[in-house]
């Protein structure tokens, strides 16, 4: 039995909760910073570090409070330290030395992309290792072989953009505003995708790689030709974008040695035709399809406190350096063709 902090400041959401080992959210709290970067339709980074630096402290009290705990009660501190925006990464991590050391308390130094790829777990206890993940975010776009904590095999990534960017490229194209993934998700229920022919990078290729940078240009030709709705817009790069998952997570499926199921997380894996597509995907396969509740697929810190139910007794050394990038399997081939996104 632990119970555990987890504080998450990598990207936008300011996010502390505590979490214990019979999978249970004590508390949590989410201070998203959307009305902030609005204007700029995108996060911008030293508004972000500004925004976590002044928010933390009290939704940590905050949690504390709620869940009628003391730091004393807590077994360890986990908190994001990497892959992420560095100043943001940095005031939590730092934020969760000072707690550890204050506290005597073990620090554990969190990838926030194990965070996402652990998740499931939290949502459901029958989950096993090995399982085939799909991690779909903001910033990553991956086919992951889970074989355990730590332990990853990367079989697919993108070779330009992640699927949420290109979700967010889309809605600024179409002037839905930001974050753009929900809103394109809204507006495509009412649109025609066949009503606009879009390309799918990449399908049949031998290696499950992504690449959605052909399928913007393509929404912004579409939209610049001035002769499509929106909403038929927004449903076709919906669906051409399914079917580019679909079919890449069907050629891993091929790869993935005995899985035990196929699951989806990230921030994109809250969209319900994304989700929709996969588990028909898994039911073709026979296997079980897992994918968490949407509010633990967007970022948030019961991901990254289970993260460090998972990892106790594993601490980490209190002058850990947060890490701007982190890959989950650092032995991975680049993806030919690969830019300088990972
Ligand atoms: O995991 P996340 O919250 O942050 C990162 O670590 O990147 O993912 C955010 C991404 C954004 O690109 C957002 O547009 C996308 O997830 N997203 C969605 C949906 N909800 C969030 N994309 C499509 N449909 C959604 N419903
Ligand atoms: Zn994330």
């Amino acid at each position: 039995m632990g119970i555990v902090l987890g504080i998450e400041s990598s990207c936008d959401e300011t996010a502390a909760a505590l979490v214990d080992s019979d999978r249970r959210v004590l508390a949590q709290r989410i201070a998203s910073q959307d009305e902030a970067h609005r204007p700029y339709g995108g996060v911008v980074p030293e508004i972000a570090a500004r925004a976590h630096a002044e928010r933390l402290a009290p939704l940590i009290e905050a949690v504390l409070e709620e869940a009628g705990l003391g730091l004393a009660d807590v077994d360890a501190i986990a908190a994001t330290a990497g892959p992420g925006l560095i100043g943001g990464v940095m005031v939590g991590l730092v934020t969760a030395k000072a707690l550890a050391m204050a506290a005597d308390r073990p620090l554990i130094a969190i990838n926030h992309l194990e965070g996402h790829a652990l998740s499931p777990r939290l949502a459901d206890a029958s989950l096993q290792f090995p399982y085939l993940l799909l991690l779909v975010s903001g910033g990553h776009c991956q086919l992951l072989e889970v074989r355990g904590v730590g332990q990853f095999r990367r079989l697919g990534t993108t070779i330009d953009d992640a699927l949420g960017e290109a979700f967010d490229k889309t809605a600024k194209i179409l002037g839905l505003g930001y974050p753009g993934g929900p809103a394109v998700e809204r507006l495509a229920l009412q649109g025609d995708a066949k009503a606009v022919p879009l390309p799918r990078p990449l399908l049949g290729s031998a290696e499950p790689h992504f690449s959605f940078a052909g399928l913007k240009s393509a929404v912004l030709r579409a939209k610049e030709a001035g002769i499509h709705a929106n909403a038929d817009i927004a449903a076709a790069f919906q669906q051409a974008a399914i079917d580019c998952v679909i079919d890449r997570t069907r050629k891993a499926l091929g790869i993935a040695e005995a899985p035990t199921a196929l699951v989806v997380a990230g921030g994109v894996a809250a969209n319900k035709a994304v989700r929709g597509a996969l588990e028909a995907l898994a039911g073709q396969h026979g296997l079980p399809f897992v994918a968490p509740p949407p509010a633990l697929c967007t970022d948030n810190a019961a991901m990254i406190a289970w993260a460090g139910i998972e990892r106790l007794g594993q601490d980490d050394p209190l002058d850990f350096v947060a890490r701007p990038r982190w890959p989950l399997d650092p032995d991975a081939a680049p993806a030919r063709g690969a830019g300088v996104k990972a």
